[in-house]
């Protein structure tokens, strides 16, 4: 069976064929992807009517690359998966539009795909893939959430953040120190050469006992520095940027390791952007192998938005039986999409 998944929910155009069979885990065929990085950073952030439009250019020939790349046909696929939400209304109709119409002009069944869900299970899309259970520590641009996951389709919220997402606070305090959009990456290479010890910032809700998270205060402490600074504050910036990566990645790590221990499961799963960070990953393998703990992340590459993941999570959902996709061709999208929901009432596509 092949799954033709599409991913438009932000700032990047996705598309991926996977190939799943009756059991083991689907194989990705292949997959293309735009990043519409360039086209937003002339204004320092996404712009959603821009990325719609640009979502529409660049769907159709991202498919006929994934098509060629795979040595297969459109009426090959057996199911068209799209990512339903949440994200940005406009792009997500994008995507969801041209998977229905795919469907409907080919005769086969669409499916709609939670975005976090398929950010959740691409690691298995990895050379090193995860066995369930596992602890799931999801970090992306708009959400910081632990999960636990028994399964397909099987997630316990365990911590969320009140505010702003740990991608928002890299984005944000990047911002302040003049970065380019998307500032997560530019400031985790600014960081590289910077002193982690030389500003002290907060570490919210570190010690609050429980699971949530807070990042707003952050970005604020950052400016507090920054304006504290004044001029010197160019010759600074590294060592800003590594204290600033450092207070987040501590209280991600952390949070982290107390999922773990309040679960006792001994399986972590990383998934969402801004699981491409280094110092994340070389702190989080650390301390979960002094622990025993196995960690599992998404292919770098396939960290941040892809229509792999949405290819994926569709297929797995089909394989474990716990979503059929339809033909009814009547989409809908949900910009705003509780991932936990999943668990309560597997949703028709
Ligand atoms: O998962 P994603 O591609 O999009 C959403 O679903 O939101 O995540 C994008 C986020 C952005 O905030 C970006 O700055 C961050 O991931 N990010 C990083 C890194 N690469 C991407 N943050 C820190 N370090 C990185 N290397
Ligand atoms: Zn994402």
């Amino acid at each position: 069976m092949f799954v033709l998944g599409i991913e438009s929910s932000c700032d990047e155009t996705g598309v991926a064929l996977v190939e799943a069979g009756a059991s083991g885990l689907p194989r990705l065929a292949a997959h293309a992807l735009h990043s519409q990085i360039a086209m937003h950073q002339a204004y320092g952030g996404v712009v959603p009517e821009l990325a719609s439009r640009d979502h529409i250019r660049r769907v159709l020939p991202l498919a006929e690359s994934v098509f060629a790349q795979a040595g297969q046909q459109l009426s090959d696929v057996d199911v068209v998966a799209y990512t339903r939400g949440p994200g940005l209304a406009g792009a997500l109709l994008v995507g969801a539009g041209v998977a229905c119409a795919l469907g409907a002009a080919l005769g086969k069944p669409v499916l709609g795909v939670h975005h976090l869900e398929g950010h959740l299970l691409s690691p298995f899309l990895s050379a090193d893939p995860p066995e369930f259970p596992f602890v799931a520590l999801l970090v992306s641009g708009g959400h910081t959430q632990l999960m636990r996951v028994d399964g397909v389709g099987k997630y316990e919220l365990l911590g969320e953040t009140i505010d702003d997402a740990a991608g928002e606070a890299f984005d944000k305090s990047a911002k302040l120190l003049g970065l380019p959009y998307p500032g997560g990456p530019w400031l985790a290479k600014l960081a590289e050469t910077g002193d982690a010890a030389a500003f002290k910032l907060p570490r919210p809700l570190l010690h609050s006992g429980d699971l949530d998270f807070s990042f707003a205060g952050l970005k604020t402490a950052v400016l507090t520095q920054a304006k504290k600074l004044g001029d010197a504050l160019d010759s600074r910036k590294s060592d800003l940027a590594a204290s600033t990566q450092a207070a987040i990645v501590e209280v991600l790590l952390k949070k982290s390791i107390a999922a773990i221990e309040q679960t006792g499961l001994n399986r972590l799963v990383v998934a969402g952007g801004v699981g491409a960070n280094r110092s994340l990953r070389d702190q989080l393998d650390a301390a979960c192998a002094r622990r025993g703990v196995r960690v599992h992340y998404p292919e770098l590459h396939l960290c941040t938005d892809n229509g792999a993941m949405i290819a994926m999570a569709a297929a797995m959902r089909l394989q474990a039986g716990i979503q059929q996709p339809t033909e009814r061709y009547a989409f809908d999208v949900k910009p705003r999409w509780p991932l936990a929901s999943l668990s309560a009432e597997p949703e028709p596509a």
